[in-house]
């Protein structure tokens, strides 16, 4: 990764240059074919997903194909009701109820595991456990190693000296941070992460945003993430996958070729929000033109 930074880094500087586009192509293949430890490939298959309501099915998923590599920052948005969270829940196996398949690494997901950590948009503490006890939650405390790596992620989230504090002790970005640990201390091969700093204030989701790129570059965990925040999609991702709605498709993917750390001010980041704004308004022309309304 920190190579790839510094090839990002030479593609900031040469822009529009013939050594730019020699750099992105180089990147690229390695992207295609590198090995990254631990994390693995999720194929997204969905042929269809609906549920059935006021005695009505409604086509929520339909032709959803897409690949991510190994230790990929994928970042996903849409209109509301698109069916984000929807898809999230099924590549984490929370729902099983569709026409497709999911293959993580080499292993179809048929039910949630340990491998695909997901963090929704509220933390779900349990309200009676220490934040290291939310950490540990089934994993026994008083051994060694998971002690070990419990103090880890605390000092990685920057909750130290708040080990022993309860849930309502906490605020909303500190809880989220519980809730990232408590994902992070299975070893997931993806985490999965719905709207995560929906709730939060813009310096903490800043800040966390921030913590949560710091663990990707360090663990290059493969991140899927659900957002309403285009600034958020870019920020973070290698990759953007624009969702469409009624049903929910891919209306477009569109990579994210900046260094890190990417500065939200800089002419090239205010371009491509640019470009992923309109490609979002065409959505909602989708919308208008098939009479559903937004
Ligand atoms: N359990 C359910 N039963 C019936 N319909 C559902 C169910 N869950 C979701 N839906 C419907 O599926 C569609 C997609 O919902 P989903 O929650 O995936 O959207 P979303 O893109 O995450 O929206 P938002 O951005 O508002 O969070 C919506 O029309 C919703 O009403
Ligand atoms: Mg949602």
């Amino acid at each position: 990764m920190v190579l790839t930074n510094q090839y990002e880094q030479l593609i900031g500087q040469h822009e529009g240059s013939y050594l730019s586009f020699g750099i992105r192509a180089f990147l690229c293949i390695c992207k295609k074919t590198r090995g990254v430890k631990g994390a693995v490939t999720i194929s997204i298959d969905i042929v269809g997903k609906s549920f059935w309501k006021d005695k009505q099915t409604i086509q929520v998923l339909e032709d959803v194909r897409l690949t991510i590599v190994p230790g990929e920052f994928v970042t996903v948005i849409g209109p509301s009701g698109c069916g984000k969270s929807t898809l999230l829940k099924i590549i984490g196996g929370l729902d099983t109820d569709y026409e497709g398949e999911i293959v993580i690494g080499e292993r179809r997901v048929t039910e949630p595991g340990m491998k695909q950590g997901f963090i929704f948009q509220e933390h779900r503490l349990f309200p009676w456990l220490t934040v290291e006890e939310n950490i540990a939650a089934n994993f026994n405390l008083k051994q060694a190693a998971i002690r070990r790596k419990v103090d880890e992620l605390i000092e990685i989230v920057r909750l130290k000296g708040f080990e022993h504090a309860y849930p309502h002790e906490l605020s909303g970005g500190m809880s989220q941070r519980v809730a990232i640990a408590r994902a992070l201390l299975r070893d997931p091969e993806i985490l999965l992460l719905d709207e995560p700093f929906g709730a939060l204030d813009a310096f903490t989701r800043k800040h966390l945003q921030d913590v949560l790129l710091d663990i990707w570059q360090e663990k290059r965990t493969t991140m899927v993430l659900v957002t309403h925040d285009i600034d958020e999609s870019i920020y973070l991702g290698n990759e953007i996958v624009l969702l469409q709605a009624r049903p929910g498709r891919i209306h477009k993917i569109l990579p994210v070729n900046l260094p890190f750390p990417r500065n939200r001010t800089s002419t090239a980041f205010q371009s491509l929000r640019q470009k992923v704004l309109s490609e979002f308004e065409k959505t909602d022309e989708l919308l208008l033109t098939d009479g559903s309304g937004i």
